[in-house]
């Protein structure tokens, strides 16, 4: 083998769903709330887990050599720990808690991407809508458990990129937000605490609405954050000075995604702006890897769904009427790309 050449880099992209199944087991038995922030030995915590003893110290040494667990002393006498990560992101009694989009990864996403060659010959989904014929949506809706699953995943997904949003774009013209497929409410909850001048719409289908009524409730936020029911493609959006969609866009064809822009422009006034919260893969389809695998995964769940660049974004809304653009990068590989009116 040359020299110069190192196969490292393949093999570990090679293995990474291995790493990836040990955290999302790790979730899907709940270790991280069963450790809270307890230490315990390998035999306490796989007996708790019921666990056989020929995985623990190899599942949790795993955990530890990922820097997904800590462990103090060596053996039978090492304890485990959560990482300060884990405690707060993982733990089901924490706030931060982001558990959702794991345990959809594992429970729904993990053995549909196994048929991800299907998808490439064939342009199909391959998830329950290859089984039953019905849309990602209908197919979700139509099961309490799937719907419950399904909101919270995307909960723990967006929730620091709403933060920055928060942070980083000038609220402070404008007086009110629609967010359009605004599942649990949780943008309209991040922003509104920050800037305290504004009131929301929450727009989405009508199954959702009970689900986000009560976060905002629990957030004492009821007379600020008014829950909307409806459909996007039949219904007109409610009229605000700021349209916002997160990961919104993403989940529908270029004609579909054309028809939201359009929406989203009459539902403005003439300085509005609209804001879509997405994975924006760059304008050169050379960076973004997130982006360009979260567009493979709309392939597998959706067919013809997209993730898109930022001049991607800029062409289709000027085709609306838009006027200037502005793209502001947040959490990660996830960006806000905005459309004044
Ligand atoms: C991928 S989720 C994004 C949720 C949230 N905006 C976020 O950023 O996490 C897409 C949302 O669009 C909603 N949705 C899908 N079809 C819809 C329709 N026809 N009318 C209204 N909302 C719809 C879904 O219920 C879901 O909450």
């Amino acid at each position: 083998m040359s020299a110069k050449l190192d196969p490292s880099h393949i093999m570990q992209t090679a293995t990474a769903f291995w790493g990836s199944k040990v955290l999302l087991t790790a979730v899907e038995f709940d270790l991280f709330s069963v450790l809270g922030d307890r230490a315990m030995t390998a035999e306490q915590l796989g007996e708790t887990l019921k666990l056989h003893p020929r995985g623990t110290y190899d599942f949790f040494d795993a955990l530890v050599a990922l820097k997904l667990l800590e462990r103090a002393g060596d053996g039978p006498q090492g304890r485990y720990k959560n990482t300060s990560e884990t405690a707060a992101f993982l733990n089901k009694k924490s706030p931060m808690y982001i558990g959702g989009m794991p345990e959809m990864l594992n429970s729904r996403l993990f053995g549909f991407w196994n048929n991800l060659g299907t998808a490439l010959k064939t342009g199909e989904p391959q998830n329950e809508v290859k089984l039953h014929g019905k849309s990602i949506f209908e197919e979700l809706y139509a099961n309490e458990a799937k719907l419950g699953e399904f909101l919270e995943a995307m909960t723990g997904f967006q929730a620091e990129n709403f933060h920055q949003l928060a942070v980083k774009f000038d609220f402070s013209k404008y007086k009110t937000v629609s967010d359009i497929g605004g599942a649990l409410a949780l943008l309209s909850r991040l922003v509104g605490a920050r800037h305290e001048h504004l009131t929301f719409h929450t727009f989405d289908l009508p199954p959702v609405a009970r689900h986000a009524q009560k976060q905002i409730d629990a957030a004492g936020m009821t007379e600020r954050i008014e829950v909307v029911s409806g459909d996007f493609f039949a219904d007109e959006l409610p009229k605000a000075s700021v349209v916002t969609m997160g990961n919104v866009l993403h989940d529908w064809n270029l004609e579909k995604k054309k028809i939201l822009i359009k929406k989203a422009y009459d539902a403005l006034p003439d300085d509005g702006a609209f804001i879509a919260i997405e994975n924006l893969i760059d304008d050169a389809r050379r960076e973004n890897a997130f982006g360009l695998l979260m567009s493979l995964n709309m392939l597998i769940e959706v067919g013809d769904a997209f993730d898109y660049t930022g001049a991607d974004f800029r062409e289709w809304c000027s085709e609306v009427g838009f006027k200037s653009f502005e793209i502001i990068p947040l959490a990660g590989p996830a960006s806000a790309a905005v459309a004044y009116k």
